[in-house]
């Protein structure tokens, strides 16, 4: 939830933090800015819309332009403000000069306080212009600290909460004189969770960072260095960063990186190096992120379980769960967020199937507040992509507190689920930058696929033969996923006669009901189509007064136990008039064929390792259905990919 990119050296610091910008506009989109310290004076240039609309400002205000041919209403850059008083841009114009700094700090937002409009853009001032700040999180005691500065003769200009952050920074400042002391006394009386970037005008070669609860990197450069929300933004600078703790606090010169701890201790990080290539975070050559992305999925399956595999056997590395530990548990709880938490409900299923042990799904947010019964005879499985999202994080620390275990499945390393959790399985998807999570679920799946088969080896729940048949098929399911794609035309000619639908049904049963949920939030989220999922035999139970002549269907018929009981309720919405798209195997198409309107096929597959492939047409319909309505499918409307606030 907004992307924060910093940086001081000695080149111009606009086009490293734009490009940077770039890469983080995954996070948060509705608006964005830069503040540059050039000769001791800070300007800052916002605006409301995409990146691009601030790259037009900015050129505007390169090129010398007056502000009648910029088409900003309001102020959008001010090189010296004073006390309580906003600069008008057509009174700014002549501040191009100091668009050349070589210290910055540049923001993408998701809007929390205020509307997404200029001035509650990021960059925020304080009052006498000095200290500029860029924030990601909430924080949650912005009322109080607003009404003490007000007492204080604080003007305050937007409806953030980030605002406070600039005013109490040069409060603290104006007291102490010192810019890092400010910046510590001020976080101490932060109450929420915040990522900030600082630049003073009186502190020429300073930068400084601060992390709670939203995640914050520094990247090591020579003669130069960089604050970054997330590591792609500064990849192509960098593969050397530091990973802030909670409460850290970063001073950053050109040369010099110190590290404060909570207690304001000098401290020595480990420079993680970052392996993966600058390639991975980009379209190349695909139209959007997330059809590159559901291409990717053969391969980032094959990473996930190809080397946990090894002579027949699954080798978890990373997690020291023993059969005595296992045997000892009353309950498993699965928590996560929106797409990870449906990998949860299949992991349930799989779990549950397979060792025998009894599972709980919670999603986070709820999980957290509802006093959840739990103890240290409980095993936690926490599933994030990022790793990142506040409730998720919130929920493994609740876990912890009540003495459970925390195992979880994260895809970025370093992040701050993966460090504060006792096991830590990766799934190796690389870097997902859509928002809607398509190759970080079918790696979840494959990743709860290797946990249930782990368990179930380790307390001797499933005889020999099942064991090794579904890992011997679990190492096909990249393959049938390729050719699922091969044939992604069909999908794509079924969704032109559809994407008008006003509203579209998923419905399966066992994990087919499951997945469904997966598939019924992708085509919600990026094509803006109303949709439910619901189990198959719980439609006439009163959903099914919502099917009409031309309703559509989406039927996943991958239990081989279940077939028979979804032929009967294909029947029943097909005697509505619904239209009817089954996903099924191979082995299974003719039957299905005939009560369904369009049957999309996977490969014979054993129906616990179904979910992993069957998602893959759900995507690709989603996707197909979003693109053909002209929606922006990398980036939704209302959302963004890491969710870092509550
Ligand atoms: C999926 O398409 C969504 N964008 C969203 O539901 C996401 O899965 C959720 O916010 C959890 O994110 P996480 O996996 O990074 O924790």
């Amino acid at each position: 939830m907004c992307g924060i990119v910093g940086y001081i050296g000695e080149k111009k610091a606009v086009p490293i933090l734009m490009n940077g910008l770039k890469k983080l506009e995954y996070r948060g989109y509705d608006s964005a800015g830069v503040a540059l310290l050039d000769e001791g004076r800070i300007s800052v240039v916002k605006c409301k819309g995409r990146l691009s609309a601030l790259e037009e400002r900015l050129d505007m205000i390169n090129s010398g332009r007056g502000h009648e041919d910029c088409g900003c209403g309001s102020s959008a850059v001010y090189p010296e403000r004073g006390r309580g008083s906003v600069r008008r841009h057509d009174e700014l114009i002549d501040s191009a000069g100091y668009l050349g700094g070589r210290i910055g700090i540049g923001h993408t937002r998701w809007a929390t306080h205020g509307e997404p409009n200029d001035i509650n853009s990021h960059p925020h001032l304080s009052n006498s212009g000095k200290i500029a700040v860029v924030h990601n999180g909430i924080i949650e005691n912005y009322m109080k600290l607003k009404k003490f500065l007000v007492s204080q003769g604080c003007c305050f200009l937007s409806d953030t909460d980030t605002e406070v952050v600039a005013h109490l920074v040069e409060h603290y400042y104006d007291q102490c004189g010192d810019l890092v002391a400010a910046v510590m006394e001020t976080v101490d009386q932060l109450e929420g969770s915040y990522a900030l970037g600082v630049i003073c005008n009186d502190y020429p070669d300073t930068l400084i960072a601060a992390r709670k609860d939203s995640p914050l990197i520094v990247g090591l450069g020579k003669g130069e260095n960089y604050i970054a929300s997330d590591i792609p933004a500064i990849l192509e600078h960098t593969r050397d960063i530091y990973i802030l703790e909670d409460k850290d606090v970063a001073v950053l010169t050109r040369d010099t990186i110190m590290i404060y701890d909570n207690y304001g201790t000098l401290v020595q990080k480990e420079v993680f190096h970052v392996d993966w290539d600058v390639e991975a975070a980009e379209k190349s050559g695909y139209e959007h992120f997330m059809m590159k992305e559901m291409c990717e999925e053969p391969k980032v399956i094959k990473e996930t379980v190809g080397s946990r595999i090894k002579g027949g056997r699954i080798v978890l590395d990373s997690i020291s769960i023993t059969p005595e530990y296992l045997e000892n548990i009353d309950k498993i709880f699965i928590v996560a967020c929106g797409t990870a938490y449906h990998a949860g409900v299949v992991g349930k299923r799989l779990i549950e199937n397979l060792a025998r042990i009894p599972v709980e799904t919670d999603v986070a947010s709820e999980f957290r507040y509802r006093d959840p019964i739990i103890n240290d005879k409980n095993l936690v499985i926490i599933i994030s992509q990022s790793g990142e999202t506040i409730d998720t994080l919130f929920a493994l620390r609740e876990a912890k507190k009540r003495g459970a275990r925390v195992l979880s499945i994260v895809n970025v390393i370093g992040s701050s689920i993966a460090r504060e959790s006792d096991d830590v399985l990766y799934t190796w998807a690389g870097p997902e930058i859509a928002v809607a999570s398509t190759k970080a679920y079918n790696t979840q799946l494959a990743a709860l696929t290797l946990v249930a088969l782990d368990f179930a080896y380790k307390l001797g729940s499933l005889d020999t033969a099942r064991l090794n048949s579904i890992i011997e098929e679990l190492k096909t399911v990249p393959d049938s996923i390729e050719q699922i794609l091969y044939h992604r035309e069909e999908i794509q000619k079924f969704a032109a006669k559809h994407y008008n639908a006003k509203s579209i049904f998923f419905i399966g049963r066992g994990l087919d009901y499951a997945l469904s949920m997966e598939g019924s939030l992708k085509l919600k989220e990026i094509s803006y189509i109303h949709s439910e999922a619901y189990a198959g035999g719980e439609m006439k139970h009163g959903t099914i007064a919502l099917i009409e002549s031309g309703t559509l269907v989406v039927c996943s018929m991958t239990q081989e136990s279940l077939f028979e009981k979804m032929i009967s309720n294909i029947r029943e919405v097909k005697a509505r008039g619904a239209v009817v798209m089954a996903i099924t195997q191979q082995k299974h198409a003719d039957d299905a064929a005939k009560v369904a309107d369009m049957v999309v096929t996977i490969p014979d597959i054993d129906p616990l390792l179904a979910p992993i492939a069957a998602v893959t047409p759900m995507q690709l319909f989603a996707y197909y259905m979003a693109v053909l309505k002209g929606c922006d499918v990398d980036k939704p409307r209302n959302l963004a990919k890491s969710v870092t606030v509550e």
